[in-house]
């Protein structure tokens, strides 16, 4: 219940007016980088350290052709200050195609591939590498097209599944060969039973069913998860690259690494942050509070 009346506050622009208008920097910033290249390229550096990092930069559901330039605008630059800083080989980027084109009324597919094979071009010239977020399921056919299409000249592009998703395993099959990238999670939107499993239990048994069948295909397993049942499982596979989110489980996250294993972080930064927040906030009820005590507490 509580989940699905944030994801429904996610899509909310009055909702997102209230939020951003709030004190909620303190959990806000526990989240996401901050706005600019330079404050994400800070906390690149720290988590470089130890660990590998994916960086998102923060937008989605872009209606116009103007913003969805822009966005490239903003990925040649995250990417040429990432190759110009060294840290083109630890840290790599992704991108959500809803910011690219995929929301436009008119040419959404023709115009999201022009500006993903930029953003690709980039990070190929940099070093670098780039994986395709997954959005709400009326996006997955379009979604994985696309990537197909990037793949022909960037095999390297990472692609993402969802297993609460029904269709998931049998996209993992397509997606199961040598050199693919594949970034397996349970999902974070809200999605009917129709085309999705509710039941934590089944989200979870379709993940390891997943996992099997990635496992098998001899790419990369992403396991981006930190439910410690899904971790203990992914470590009996190999290869494997562990991933989580920028700020959930940071303890976690550092043992892992210092027990050997590949793990990559998920960092977002931008002005953008509203969705992405309350996201989060659902997946977690105590996230919820931790807000809630930082809106009363204000000033
Ligand atoms: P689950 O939600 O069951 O959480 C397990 C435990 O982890 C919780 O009990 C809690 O301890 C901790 N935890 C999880 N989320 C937390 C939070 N927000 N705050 C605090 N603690 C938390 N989704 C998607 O639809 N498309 C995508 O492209 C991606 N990309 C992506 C990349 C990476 C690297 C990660 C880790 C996740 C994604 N996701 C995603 C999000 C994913 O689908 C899912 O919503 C979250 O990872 C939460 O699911 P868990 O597997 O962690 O399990």
């Amino acid at each position: 219940m509580l989940r699905t009346a944030l994801l429904a506050a996610s899509r909310s622009p009055r909702v997102r007016a209230l939020v951003e208008r709030g004190p909620t920097r303190a959990i806000v910033t526990r989240f996401v980088a901050g706005t600019t290249v330079d404050d994400v390229l800070a906390v690149v550096r720290e988590l470089v350290a130890d660990r590998l990092v994916t960086v998102d930069h923060l937008g989605e559901n872009v209606t116009d052709r103007a913003g969805a330039r822009a966005t490239v605008g903003e990925y040649r630059v995250l990417i040429a200050r990432l190759r110009d800083a060294g840290l083109a080989d630890r840290a790599e980027v992704s991108v959500k195609l809803s910011a690219l084109g995929q929301a436009l009324e008119r040419d959404a597919q023709a115009v999201t591939l022009e500006h993903a094979r930029a953003v690709c071009a980039a990070a190929a010239a940099a070093g670098t590498t780039v994986t395709v977020d997954m959005e709400d399921h009326t996006t997955t056919d379009a979604t994985l097209a696309t990537v197909r299409e990037l793949r022909t000249d960037h095999p390297w592009v990472g692609a993402v599944v969802q297993s609460q998703l029904r269709r998931t395993l049998a996209d993992c099959r397509d997606l199961a060969h040598p050199g693919s990238r594949v970034r397996l999670c349970k999902g974070a939107y809200d999605e009917p039973a129709s085309v999705a499993y509710r039941d934590p239990d089944e989200v979870r048994a379709s993940f390891a069913r997943c996992l099997d069948v990635l496992a098998a295909g001899g790419g990369l397993p992403m396991v981006a998860t930190h439910d410690p049942a899904m971790i203990d499982l992914a470590r009996s596979r190999e290869p494997r690259e562990l991933q989580m989110l920028y700020g959930v489980r940071p303890r976690a996250q550092q043992e892992l690494a210092a027990e050997g294993e590949r793990v990559r972080v998920y960092l977002p930064y931008g002005t953008d942050w509203y969705a992405y927040f309350m996201r989060r906030l659902a997946e977690r009820p105590a996230n919820v509070g931790f807000f809630l005590r930082s809106l009363l507490t204000r000033g």
